[in-house]
């Protein structure tokens, strides 16, 4: 099982955005090394004083997407559908040799609550046919609502499904899960992102329909 102080530096591609900048603060708090990327450095520098002030003596800083991704060890993608492409081949010579954790849910419907899988067959394995295999791509946290992240003393009631071809890496996407307070669950091969994404659109429509944000995913019968 890797621990999660034990990943090195771990970089939040579109930090600045709801979801990246709740999981920057969560694993910060944690005790992870934490690098926060923008399109602009500034914007990476200036959001990262700001989630810093609201945590104290943490390791957090921002710059760059590109920069973030090459300080480090484990870079992960949150920034919306349709600029992953553009964003991937901006901090493509940062990813060489590393893991790359995607939480890219594609909200392709008509409506966000009804699914449409992209053409790659999911964000996710489109992500690892751009980055070719020096990069094992990963898809986790894509059921995971950004409504409680940022709110520290809530403690997130769901579990992380996590997509990856080995197991290895998938135990990286676990630890991420863990240190940002909930359990990574083994979800199976890379392919399977084009399930955990849907899910995302069937939270959508659950949310819409039970008039809430709190909507997640809990796996039973499993002993972990
Ligand atoms: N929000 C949720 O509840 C939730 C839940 C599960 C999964 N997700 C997935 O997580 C990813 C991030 O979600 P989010 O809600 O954090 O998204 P967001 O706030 O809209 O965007 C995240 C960051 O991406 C960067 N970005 C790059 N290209 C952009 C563009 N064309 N328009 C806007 N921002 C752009 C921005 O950072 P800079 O301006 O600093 O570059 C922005 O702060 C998405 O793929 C989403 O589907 C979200």
């Amino acid at each position: 099982m890797t621990h999660p102080t034990s990943l090195g530096v771990v970089a939040v591609i579109g930090g600045t955005g709801a979801e990246g900048s709740g999981f920057a603060m969560r694993w910060a708090r944690a005790g992870l090394d934490v690098v926060i990327g923008s399109r602009s450095a500034e914007k990476g520098a200036r959001v990262a004083q700001e989630l810093k002030a609201r945590l104290g003596d943490v390791k957090l800083r921002g710059t760059s997407n590109l920069e973030a991704a090459r300080m480090a060890d484990v870079v992960v993608l949150s920034v919306p559908y349709e600029s992953q492409t553009a964003i991937i081949e901006d901090i493509r010579p940062g990813l060489a040799g590393k893991v790359l954790v995607t939480v890219v849910a594609p909200l392709l419907g008509e409506k966000k609550g009804r699914y449409a899988p992209p053409p790659g067959g999911s964000a996710a394995l489109e992500a690892q046919a751009q980055v070719g295999p020096e990069t094992r791509v990963v898809a986790a946290f894509q059921n995971v609502s950004a409504h409680h992240l940022a709110d520290l003393d809530h403690m997130v009631d769901c579990d992380v499904l996590v997509c990856g071809n080995r197991r290895a890496d998938r135990e990286i996407a676990i630890a991420l899960a863990q240190a940002a307070g909930m359990r990574g669950v083994h979800a199976g091969a890379l392919q399977n992102s084009a399930v955990t994404e849907g899910m995302t659109a069937v939270l959508i429509a659950i949310n819409a329909i039970y008039k809430t944000r709190n909507a997640g995913i809990r796996i039973t019968g499993i002993d972990a």
